[in-house]
């Protein structure tokens, strides 16, 4: 099989593009020299000949997809329906990255893959964009909502608030969001498995279990062995980002688990392994 990777340099793509040697011959996609929103990336990808296409480019930055809304749809929706046009013509499959801020996190329940999704911000909104292009153009599909994601390679929450506990910074951390931290080596194992088993249809995959951002904050320092760094919960209200967030966005892996594969293991574990790898590599 040969699979493409787009967004290959981000977070996820750097543990999903060797992950999936074991599918075959896999190449990687991103800026800048490949860029989704123009005619040129699309014929490249064309000519690739893929059998698979793993669409994980995105703009990720959720607070400058809220003020710029246009560039948040120009990558996120209008890209994906260039990528999703590419493997229409091209007879290729899609799996789709997409996100659990489809959700506008008000039902306090974790969101099975059929419920009605609902944005609340402009990053979601363009996410969800993207997954109705996936559905309506693509011939053969596959979206995996994720969440919380970090991972070893480039800048994320983990990381952040080691380097804040590190520089003796005081820390304030929202208590009012819940959601499921996710190991993106764990995610790109999981994202593998359902190209090897050619599983389609919608998919919510994240760690389990559960926690607010405070809650992820204080695990992150206990396993760090900073647990004496001073800590404090605040509200959403009290940070106020540009971009609302969904207050409870847990995800049930529904569909997986229903397809027979087992739940992805407990954040906390997935935690202590990422913690290990970056302490290897340091
Ligand atoms: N991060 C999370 O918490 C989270 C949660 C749920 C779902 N997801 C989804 O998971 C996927 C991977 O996320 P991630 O955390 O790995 O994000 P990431 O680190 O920001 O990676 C995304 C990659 O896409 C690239 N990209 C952006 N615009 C592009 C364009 N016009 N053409 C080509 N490539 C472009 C980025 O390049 P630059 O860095 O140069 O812009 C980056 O390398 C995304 O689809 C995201 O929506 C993320």
């Amino acid at each position: 099989m040969r699979v493409v990777v787009t967004g290959a340099k981000g977070q996820l793509g750097h543990d999903l593009v060797p992950a999936c040697r074991r599918l075959g011959e896999v190449v990687g996609l991103d800026l800048p020299e490949w860029d989704l929103t123009r005619p040129e990336g699309a014929d490249r990808l064309a000519a690739l000949r893929p059998d698979w296409v793993i669409h994980a480019a995105a703009a990720t930055d959720v607070d400058r997809c809220e003020r710029e809304p246009a560039w948040a749809m120009a990558i996120n929706a209008e890209g994906t329906s260039r990528v999703a046009g590419v493997c229409r013509r091209t007879g290729a499959g899609l799996l789709y990255i997409s996100t659990d801020y489809v959700f506008d996190g008000t039902r306090g329940t974790p969101y099975l893959e059929d419920d009605s999704p609902s944005a609340r911000s402009a990053y979601g909104r363009s996410k969800l964009e993207g997954e109705r292009f996936v559905q309506g153009t693509a011939p053969r599909w596959a979206i995996a909502r994720s969440a919380w994601l970090y991972g070893t390679h480039g800048k994320n929450f983990v990381k952040t608030i080691l380097h804040k506990a590190r520089g003796g910074e005081r820390l304030r951390v929202v208590d009012d969001q819940v959601g499921s931290p996710t190991y993106a080596a764990d995610l790109a194992g999981a994202l593998v498995r359902l190209l090897e088993r050619r599983l389609t249809g919608v998919f919510h995959l994240t760690n389990s279990g559960a926690c607010s951002w405070f809650e992820f904050t204080r695990e992150i320092l206990r396993q760090g062995g900073m647990a004496g760094v001073s800590l404090e919960p605040i509200t959403s209200g009290q940070l106020n980002r540009p971009a609302p967030r969904p207050a409870y966005s847990v995800l049930a892996n529904r569909a997986w688990q229903a397809a027979g594969e087992s739940p992805l293991r407990f954040w906390t574990e997935a935690l202590g392994d990422m913690l290990r790898s970056l302490e290897a590599a340091a």
